[in-house]
């Protein structure tokens, strides 16, 4: 798809003629039936039970009960007018040990659901690995563990010769940054483990968890795959206000390394068989360099067809004090992180549309060759249900303003092949529990009654006209 393809027709900002608009969420954050049908435990069973690690002490044990209601979640789906629908597939349903022995009925669930989407004519773009990683992998060091990295191949080969023949897009790892740093480094996340070493060691196998991942779909036939990301365009407090400011030599270099540490660290070995050297010597300094052997690189590097891109909003730092050192980057203890600006989501995330279009105009430019699909985009805000409805114009207005940024980036040339809305459902947010909600469908976790919110209305519209309105 080209920026000559994209027209306003009319009163239509209209996207490319077979644009993908869809819809995302993960297993453990909708799926529930966490001890049902042979399922082995994962790391967020482990951890989300541990007292103080999520607000209220909420867990997935029930979550949106997707596991049973399936069937009605794929109808409004349909009804919403979804062209794909990005899930996860939990590991620990399929091999409840992580390794060895299959769970027939959980590959069985998902052929179900699969099906199901099929028929309502929504493409399943499935991911493999959305955090939930079995404990008994973690029992053995998880990711810190080399063998993760060869068993997570192993598990994506299974799930696709169940399921190949009828799903055309594999996307290997989610958002390694957050499972490594989140998980690893600042224990915010399962494992709950707070060990910068760890998280580089962590980091460099998920990153050849995707490799080994690729190779083994590639060679089972599999034809487009993904590695997705949470990618974060960097800037100073003064270039949200002007883009054109010149930074001082200082905040540069601190913009460059904490954009390494993020973005490149990820980008750079997937997409160009290399590690940034600002990386490099944090990551010697920090845990040595024994963990990446000869070879890795060229094993990480493998071709790709798409790039996911979760964007929900920039990073903001400048040269100074980082006091208290940022533990989900280490080695910039010389660095601040500035967050504080309006307006934000309920999350406190500033909203920053244009960082969307930035994002992929410099991915276009720096990484050419693979095609662009945002993978997930959108917000949690304080919805209130009043006479069977939900009207979130907070959200609406948020996803109109990404999807402009979107069009804009396509317009300036970025090949830009689709969009995915987070989420379909309000879900188990992580560490956040139940209370943060991003659906576009309200969901009580008392009844499970899923109700549109307005945004999911407007949503359907965009869909149907294949654009906004200008
Ligand atoms: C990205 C993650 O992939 C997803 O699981 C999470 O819910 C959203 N960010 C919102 O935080």
């Amino acid at each position: 798809m080209t920026a000559t393809t994209i027209a306003t027709r009319g009163r239509t900002l209209a996207f490319p003629d077979g644009f993908i608009w869809g819809a995302a969420t993960a297993a453990y954050q909708i799926e529930g039936a966490a001890s049902e049908d042979g399922r082995g435990p994962s790391i967020w069973d482990t951890f989300s039970r541990t007292p103080g690690t999520t607000v209220g002490g909420h867990t997935g044990e029930t979550a949106c009960d997707h596991y049973h209601r399936y069937p009605a979640d794929v109808s409004l789906m349909e009804e919403l007018g979804l062209e794909a629908y990005r899930f996860s597939v939990a590991w620990p349903r399929v091999q409840p040990s992580g390794s060895g022995a299959v769970n027939a009925a959980g590959l069985d669930f998902y052929e179900r659901l699969v099906d199901e989407l099929l028929e309502a004519g929504i493409s399943p773009y499935v991911t493999l690995y959305h955090w939930d990683l079995p404990q008994a992998l973690e029992d053995a060091g998880g990711w810190t563990n080399r063998d993760t990295a060869y068993r997570f191949a192993d598990f994506s080969r299974i799930v696709y010769d169940r399921l190949g023949d009828r799903v055309a897009t594999w996307m290997t790892v989610n958002e390694p940054w957050v499972s490594a740093f989140l998980g690893y480094g600042m224990g915010v996340h399962a494992p709950g483990r707070t060990s910068s070493a760890e998280a580089f060691r962590a980091a460099h196998h998920l990153l050849l968890a995707h490799g080994l991942s690729v190779r083994s779909l590639r060679d089972a036939g599999a034809r487009e795959i993904a590695l997705t990301l949470n990618l974060v365009p960097v800037l100073t407090p003064g270039q949200l206000n002007d883009p054109s400011l010149v930074l001082s030599a200082q905040d540069a270099e601190a913009v460059d390394r904490v954009d390494c540490l993020v973005n490149r660290q990820f980008l750079d070995p997937a997409l160009r068989g290399t590690y940034p050297d600002q990386v490099l010597n944090i990551v010697e300094r920090i845990a040595g360099l024994g963990h990446i052997h000869d070879g890795d690189l060229k094993a990480i590097n493998q071709p790709i067809e798409l790039l996911g891109i979760n964007y929900y909003t920039p990073c903001v730092v400048r040269s100074g004090p980082g006091e208290p050192a940022n533990p989900a980057y280490p080695g910039t203890e010389d660095i601040e992180f500035t967050g504080a600006y309006a307006p934000t989501t309920a999350t406190g995330w500033p909203i920053v549309p244009t960082g969307l279009s930035e994002l992929l105009v410099r991915l276009a430019r720096d990484y050419p060759e693979v095609g662009l699909l945002v993978t997930e985009n959108g917000a949690a805000f304080d919805d209130v249900v009043s006479d069977d409805r939900v009207h979130d114009a907070d959200r609406t207005a948020f996803l109109e303003g990404h999807l402009r940024a979107a069009h804009a980036a396509i317009e300036a040339g970025a090949d830009l092949r689709g969009y995915l809305v987070w989420s379909l459902l309000d879900n188990f947010e992580w560490a956040e529990g139940y209370t943060k909600r991003f659906g576009i469908v309200h969901v009580d976790f008392d009844t499970q009654r899923r109700l549109l919110k307005d945004s999911a209305r407007w949503y359907r519209e965009v869909i149907q006209r294949n654009g906004l309105w200008r």
